[in-house]
């Protein structure tokens, strides 16, 4: 797996030596959100990068822009890796592994998800406070590499609690009501039955989605601060009685793609501050 790192960022670092404090990957309906920087650096297809996971999924781009928003130094993910496009869960996790090598301190997660707490709306914004996994692979299984992490490393409190208040700070100061919530990542590509949305909802999740969960893994195991967002697109299965379409999770990641950028932004600038004074200490 480290061969395959440095493999990656011996190509990267033919082309630029952008060095970025803030690793965000982009959800379905956020894409466009690039177009936000001030400055690109450059712009990657994961195609060309050799050893890289392609994503295949529509509204999904693949490829890393990196440059500067409002003078954060960011390399976003325009496209993710799912699990349940076949990938192997270390290739999932790769390029998070890849971001952290070029100097990310911070992983800013963003995804689509479903609804199950009945005091969400779609277009509801969350910020995640825990995780769970079901029947998905912890993307660690396998050799462990001592100098990027330890064997077994503490998720104690995954999504780190100062950047949780910095957004949600952000999001008060912008009068955007956002919660915290606990994410579920399924394997997915189907989404899930109203039975297991049932059962999802006693054991006290929130939301339900296809991704998040291993790259949240990975990032604590590199030593990242991880802090995520979920915009709610629809409520899950059996919540209401529509069928779930993810021509529906693109449009509300359409319909919301204001505030949520708004909020990024804003998260964005308050998290280098945040960085700057902890390295001032
Ligand atoms: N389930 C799983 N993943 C999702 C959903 C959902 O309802 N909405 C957006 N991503």
């Amino acid at each position: 797996m480290r061969d395959t790192v440095n493999e990656c960022i011996k190509y990267i670092r033919k082309i630029t030596d952008f060095v970025p404090d803030v690793a965000m990957i982009l959800g379905s309906g956020l894409g466009g959100y690039t177009r936000q920087m001030e400055e690109v650096i450059c712009s990657i297809p994961y195609s060309r990068i050799p050893g890289f996971p392609v994503s295949t999924v529509s509204g999904h781009a693949g490829k890393f822009v990196m440059g500067y928003l409002k003078g954060v130094p960011v390399i976003f993910m325009d496209g993710r890796v799912h699990y349940y496009e076949g990938y192997a869960p270390e290739d999932v996790v790769l390029p998070v592994r890849v971001m952290r090598a070029m100097g990310a301190k911070v992983l800013f997660l963003t995804n689509a998800a479903g609804g199950i707490n009945e005091e969400y709306t779609p277009g509801s914004l969350v910020v995640l406070r825990d995780h769970v996994s079901l029947y998905v692979p912890n993307p660690l299984i396998g050799k462990n590499d001592p100098d990027e992490g330890v064997r077994f490393p503490d998720m104690t409190e995954v999504y780190d609690r100062a950047l949780r208040r910095i957004i949600t700070n952000c999001a008060s100061a912008k009068d955007i009501p956002v919660s915290e919530g606990v994410y579920c990542q399924l394997s997915g590509p189907s989404y899930e039955t109203p039975f297991e949305i049932m059962i999802l909802s006693r054991l006290g999740v929130d939301l339900v989605g296809m991704s998040t969960v291993m790259e949240a893994i990975t990032g604590r195991h590199l030593g990242m601060k991880v802090c995520g967002i979920s915009l709610v697109t629809n409520m899950a299965a059996g919540i209401n009685t529509e069928p779930l379409s993810h021509d529906e999770v693109k449009k509300a990641g359409k319909d919301s793609s204001e505030y949520f950028a708004a909020l990024v932004t804003d998260s964005l600038c308050a998290i280098k501050q945040h960085l700057d004074a902890e390295s001032q200490e």
